[in-house]
């Protein structure tokens, strides 16, 4: 939640930080600001309500200038989405300018004492309460802006990535974080800001993922220098990023959301590659290797998750259930976190995350950390936060993914938790050798047959365009299905703001059912395995009901098509690996009847790439 970019050097800055904020729009995109300190040392703030192309219009007859800046693009917390209540924010002075991604959560208390002193605050959010406390600590004690902002982040109670200018000296940014991420980049005789690495790539790959209660103090034409609240120097890590900006751009497509559909063929080739061998028999996931002792004596798996990737989670419970004989429990890491779970010492808990950096999901780390579980990250940032906690894991390697929907993501942690189920197996000798072999053979066959299923987006973007008037749809699937099911119905609510539910197929008769007229789209995964008489059933019930079926089928399937109103083919697989095969058309089914109504796929309302505050 929430972009922060900053940028001293040579360079004129405003470009690079806009640029830097396009960049980061999939944080959070309610309201954008920049502020420059010019030749002069006036310190210029420019904020406006909406996006950064908001921003820009807003600043287009305005002095730019400057070659030291910040600038942030939020996500409302505290304080609705408008001008007052946008970043930077000023100190009461104007002499600083400060810009956050957090949330301060003694920020009422703060704001009290502050006011009791005189301090007249302008916006409702917490972050004005941090620039207000660091100005206060400033002048009453004749501090430098350093030492400032180190008394103030030990009055504060939060999470925090900030960036501060001081116009009285222009050739010094102080950034700081503490459970938010922040990355410098580190050019020639220039440094970068940022929340993530991809504003910052095209200039440098050198860069330093500030830790927790680090402080980075970036002076003009300076190396950098790194201290922590107590001011003890710290010695950070400088690493390559590999990362190009090709990823970065949208490559011909409309949205970033399709072209990370169409992705999907050669992000789960990137997953697999130097983990199947070339003979396609054998899968090695090195973490589960060198980690085997540790995950073999697990009483049991916990998965931590939220969102899309508790979806996933719920596709590898099945899979380690099955192959493993493990039990595994999936729970919504923001439950977990507060619930006061029963842990062990012997339990491994695997937490999935594209960002790494979701609040809730590392909180619920840190909680089974401190009970000594085992911890498994599954992460596609390189370098972010959970990487950088986790006892060990494997990254899903499919890219940056930017569309706020979660696409390519979800079947890249599909991928890596079949190839653990499956490495995992192997090291207990709980599959047969056939089964193994069998599921390996036919994962290495999965991106050829989603490349099938892309073939048909014309037609089911011509289907899309019926569903368009619907106020609520259904989704059904059962056994791994399920978890499809609520991953359509999440896709299709997301960004097209249709209501939608998944449900277990055989569960609607228990209460949905009653929902059903001829209004109601029912999407229904109805492919040939073990449940296919079964969900037959549940197809004749909605169509009793007038309910109109739109059917994922297996290829060559007559019986459903049918009953059904509409039928979707998809190339047939083993059961096991049907979720990563079944969710491609329903992310294009959400993606075009969004399309068809007119929304904005790429940056739904309300919604945030990276939810970093709880
Ligand atoms: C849905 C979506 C979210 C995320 C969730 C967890 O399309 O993107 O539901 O899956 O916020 O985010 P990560 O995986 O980054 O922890």
């Amino acid at each position: 939640m929430c972009g922060i970019v900053g940028y001293i050097g040579k360079r004129d800055a405003y470009p690079v930080l806009i640029k830097g904020l396009r960049r980061l729009e999939y944080r959070g995109y309610d309201s954008a600001g920049v502020a420059l300190i010019d030749k002069k040392r006036r310190l210029n703030v420019y904020k406006t309500k909406g996006k950064v192309s908001d921003l820009e219009a807003f600043v287009s007859p305005k002095d730019v200038s400057g070659t030291i800046g910040i600038a942030h693009t939020r996500w409302a917390t505290h304080g609705e989405p408008c001008q007052a209540n946008a970043h930077p924010h000023f100190s009461s002075s104007e002499n600083l300018a400060l810009i956050h991604n957090g949330i301060i959560e003694n920020y009422a208390t703060l704001k009290e004492k502050l006011q009791r002193k005189g301090v007249i605050f302008k916006s409702s959010t917490d972050t004005e309460v941090l620039v207000q406390l660091i100005e206060f600590f400033q002048l009453s004690n004749h501090l430098d802006l350093l030492t400032a902002v180190q008394l103030a982040l030990h009055e504060v109670i939060g999470a925090y990535a900030i960036a501060v200018l001081d116009k009285n000296n222009p050739d010094e940014i102080i950034a700081a974080r503490k459970s938010s991420p922040l990355v410098v980049g580190i050019g020639t005789d220039e440094f970068f800001l940022a929340s993530d690495a991809t504003p910052i790539v095209e200039y440098t790959d050198k860069v330093v993922y500030l830790q927790d209660g680090e402080i980075a103090v970036i002076r003009r034409g300076k190396t950098l220098e790194v201290v922590n609240l107590d001011n003890v120097l710290q010695n950070p890590e400088v690493r390559t990023v590999e990362m190009n900006l090709g990823q970065l751009e949208k490559g011909g497509y409309p949205h970033f959301m399709l072209k990370e559909i169409f992705e999907q063929p050669d992000c789960i080739n990137d997953c697999m590659r130097g983990r199947i061998n070339a003979d396609g028999d054998k899968v090695v996931l090195s973490a589960v290797i060198d980690h085997k002792e540790r995950l073999l004596k697990a009483r049991r798996f916990v998965i931590v998750a939220c969102g899309t990737s508790w979806h996933a989670g719920l596709i590898g419970k099945q899979l380690i259930e099955s192959f493993c004989r493990i039990p595994v429990e999936v729970e919504y890491a923001s439950e977990f976190r507060y619930r006061d779970p029963v842990i062990h010492e012997d339990d491994v808990v695997i937490a999935i995350s594209q960002s790494g950096e979701t609040a809730d999901t590392l909180a619920a780390i840190e909680l089974a950390k401190e009970k000594g579980a085992f911890i498994y990250g599954i992460c596609n940032a390189v370098g972010s936060s959970i990487p950088r906690i986790t006892d060990t894991g494997s990254y899903i390697h499919v890219g940056p993914e930017i569309g706020v929907a979660s696409t390519k993501a979800f079947t890249g942690q599909v991928t890596v938790l079949t190839m653990l189920a499956l490495t995992l197996a192997k090291e207990k000798g709980s599959m047969t050798d056939e089964k193994y072999l069998e599921v390996i053979r036919e994962l290495t066959v999965i991106p050829a047959k989603i490349k099938k299923i892309l073939i048909s987006n014309p037609k089911i973007a011509e289907l899309s365009r019926i569903f368009t008037y619907a106020h609520n749809f259904l989704y059904l699937g059962r056994g791994y299905s399920f978890p499809v099911a609520l991953e359509g119905a999440l896709k299709l609510k997301e960004i097209s703001y249709i209501h939608a539910e998944g449900y277990p197929a055989a569960e609607m008769k228990h209460g949905p059912i009653a929902l059903i007229d001829a209004e109601m789209p029912v999407v229904v995964i109805a492919t040939h395995n073990a449940m296919y008489e079964k969900i037959m059933s549940n197809i004749q019930e909605i169509k009793a009901r007038k309910g109109k079926v739109i059917a994922l089928v297996t290829e060559g399937d007559t019986v459903v098509s049918k009953l059904a109103d509409d039928c979707i083919e998809l190339p047939e697989t083993l059961e096991c690996l049907e979720p990563l095969i079944a969710t491609i058309p329903l992310q294009l089914l959400a993606y075009h009847v969004a399309i068809c109504k007119g929304k904005n796929v790429d940056q739904p309302r309300n919604l945030a790439k990276s939810v970093t505050v709880e």
